[in-house]
């Protein structure tokens, strides 16, 4: 077995620690080259690349768990690949083929195997693959050539104190246009969230809430992960709307709610009016995993969950751990949601 790297795993936040080793592959005269694993932290491209000036990039976030076996394995990557896939005709990129996206994402998990946190640390090994536009150009168009990069990094939780309540509040800016890019994983919606982000965190809050982007009356996105309520009814519901990235978190979430925890499932536009019909809330993603929401402020109101907002919710609780488990491989989850490595 891999001796580990010298770190104080339990004590990982979510920030950049260098790793061992990262993949890269290049689109040049319309086909990839093989790709390789090699060491270093930078990128050279050209000063005229679409990626710099126009956006044309987008990302995946997974992550990489050792079970109790000392396994290690990734959760759904087949579902990272197709959402890079999408994120990347959206933006008229170079697509990497979905079967040698998850081989590269084995590969340099595997390369950097001392890395990948112990079971039962609390952290994991978060996995950034990215698709820039890169090469000679000037004009607004698709780039002649791409980078596919994957670099990892060890991480804690995202939001401070992990199972702990957070408070939000709700923003008056947008990430995203009614039609526009909300539903892909592309940098542009981050570069319109830091300003956002920026006032909640000033003004107390761990983060803001997105409001659809046409009326500005339903939640949409807790930050950087999606939205949940749970009723005293035992239903999950979670917003629907174009303008939201389909969180492969929350899917998994409406799977488990529904088969293991026999609750109602439903996605359907939540008014911030209709928030008092929730017992509990929580933010789902690979980041997130669930921080249970405390707490949303929106127009000077505050409306408060689970134990005045103080408390985890059993549900929220209940659907951590589910998830969790499966994530780990305490638990088996359905087939082909854990691959090992
Ligand atoms: N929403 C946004 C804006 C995100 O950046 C993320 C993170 O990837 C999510 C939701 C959660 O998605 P997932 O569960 O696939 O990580
Ligand atoms: C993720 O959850 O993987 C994200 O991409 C969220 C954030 C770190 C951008």
């Amino acid at each position: 077995m891999t001796q580990k790297a010298d770190i104080k795993w339990s004590e990982l936040r979510f920030s950049y620690i260098e790793c061992d080793y990262r993949f890269i592959s290049v689109y040049k005269d319309g086909k990839w080259d093989e790709g390789e694993l090699s060491q270093g932290h930078h990128i050279s491209i050209h000063q005229g690349s679409t990626s710099i000036h126009y956006g044309q990039q987008c990302f995946e976030g997974m992550k990489a768990y050792t079970t109790k076996e000392g396994k290690i394995v990734l959760f759904r990557p087949d579902r990272n690949a197709a959402r890079i896939r999408n994120s990347c005709e959206n933006l008229l990129m170079a697509v990497y083929p979905e079967e040698k996206f998850i081989e590269a994402v084995k590969k340099v998990v595997k390369a950097n195997e001392r890395f990948v946190p112990p079971y039962g640390s609390g952290a994991s090994l978060y996995i950034r693959p990215y698709m820039i536009g890169v090469g000679e150009n000037v004009g607004v168009r698709p780039a002649p050539e791409y980078i596919f990069g994957i670099f990892v990094t060890p991480v804690g939780p995202y939001f401070k104190g992990g199972l702990t309540p957070c408070h939000f509040v709700t923003s008056k800016y947008d990430r995203a246009a009614p039609r526009g890019t909300g539903g892909i994983k592309v940098g542009g919606n981050y570069a319109a969230s830091l300003l956002a982000h920026k006032e909640a965190v000033d003004a107390g809050f761990a983060d803001c809430i997105y409001l659809d982007p046409a009326t500005h009356t339903n939640i949409e996105e807790v930050g950087a992960a999606n939205f949940f309520g749970i009723t005293p009814d035992n239903t999950f519901i979670t917003p629907k709307s174009p303008s939201i990235l389909p969180s492969i978190t929350k899917y998994s979430l409406m799977h488990i709610a529904e088969n293991s925890l026999g609750m109602k499932v439903v996605e359907k536009e939540i008014p911030v009016s209709s928030l008092d019909q929730f017992s509990e809330a929580g933010a789902c993603g690979t980041a997130a995993v669930i921080t249970p929401v405390g707490s949303i402020t929106h127009e000077g109101k505050k409306y408060a969950f689970y134990g005045e907002g103080n408390e985890v919710g059993p549900v929220t609780k209940k659907l951590y751990e589910t998830l969790t488990s499966i994530q780990c491989g305490d638990l088996k989850g359905p087939d082909g949601w854990v691959v090992e490595i």
